[in-house]
């Protein structure tokens, strides 16, 4: 089939409403579209009879000094790969159309999943992020939706809003797809100079360090972050904004390591925010 785009609700829900009887499964993105997201749509291409693929840079996620206008757009290029990993309907919508305007009604997390992690330092964020699932998913309602594991903290809380929501969707996460150096693909990558590239490399280098120690039996939270800390001072460039030990569905901290845990670091290489995380302990 072919490549079928929509720039507003209305034409996307009427161009789906002949296709209901098929199972859809949806991969919400900001575009700039990598290996990881592609990896996201062949998932949905596999287990779905249609795709649905959305390219919103979602304004009510970024705070006024973060990298909205900046943020890489692409839109030929995402509209080839999209084409190519057969994607039947892409959502192109403007921030107009989505209806985002002052006064919008906003979804609102559960505080204890945003006190940490990003959400320490991204104040509004994940308010943004729920927001916009929230309206996406009610736009496209598809049977399952795609997200990756790289951004954990986001994945736990569309989760999370699924379940009270009682959206009828099946949320699936995916894992994270790295570079041959280790570091997650990620749109903003694209801001690093070689060398920063090189240097990121020690973000996942350290959370293998832990991973390593945990699969050896450590089980101090403790320890387990003095020995990241210790791998990540190699690199004196990478500037660490936090390292977590969370429980992978609530979010909360885990002082011993007795049950799986998401390890998780947020850090800036050359001024770019970088975010990684691994399960550990189980
Ligand atoms: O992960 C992203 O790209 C965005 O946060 C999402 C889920 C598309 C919402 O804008």
């Amino acid at each position: 089939m072919n490549l079928s785009t929509f720039t507003t609700p209305s034409e996307l829900s009427h161009y789906l409403q002949s296709h209901r009887s098929q199972a859809m499964g949806f991969v919400p993105t900001m575009g700039a579209l990598h290996l990881g997201h592609q990896s996201l749509i062949d998932r949905a291409r596999r287990e779905n009879a249609m795709v649905v693929v959305s390219i919103f840079v979602n304004p009510l996620q970024f705070a006024p000094h973060e990298d909205l206008d900046r943020y890489p757009r692409q839109l030929e290029i995402d509209r080839v790969i999209c084409e190519t990993a057969g994607v039947d309907a892409l959502f192109l919508p403007t921030a107009e159309s989505m209806g985002i305007k002052d006064g919008l009604t906003q979804i609102i997390p559960p505080t204890t999943m945003m006190a940490g992690l990003c959400g320490r330092t991204r104040r509004g964020h994940f308010q943004g992020v729920a927001t916009i699932v929230t309206k996406l998913l009610n736009i496209v309602r598809p049977d399952r939706a795609y997200f990756g594991q790289k951004d954990a903290q986001q994945l736990a809380i569309i989760r999370r809003i699924v379940t009270d929501l009682n959206f009828p969707v099946e949320v699936i996460g995916c894992p994270t797809l790295r570079a041959e150096s280790g570091l997650a693909l990620s749109s903003r990558n694209q801001y690093l100079t070689p060398t920063g590239r090189s240097q990121a490399a020690v973000i996942y280098r350290s959370l293998q360090q832990a991973h390593k120690l945990a699969a050896q039996g450590e089980r101090s939270q403790q320890s387990i972050l003095a020995a990241v800390k210790n791998e990540l001072s190699t690199v004196p460039e990478f500037d660490l904004e936090y390292l977590e030990l969370v429980d992978p569905q609530t979010l909360e901290s885990i002082e011993k390591l007795d049950r799986p845990a998401l390890l998780a670091i947020a850090g800036r290489i050359e001024n770019t925010r970088l975010i990684d995380n691994v399960l550990i302990g189980c």
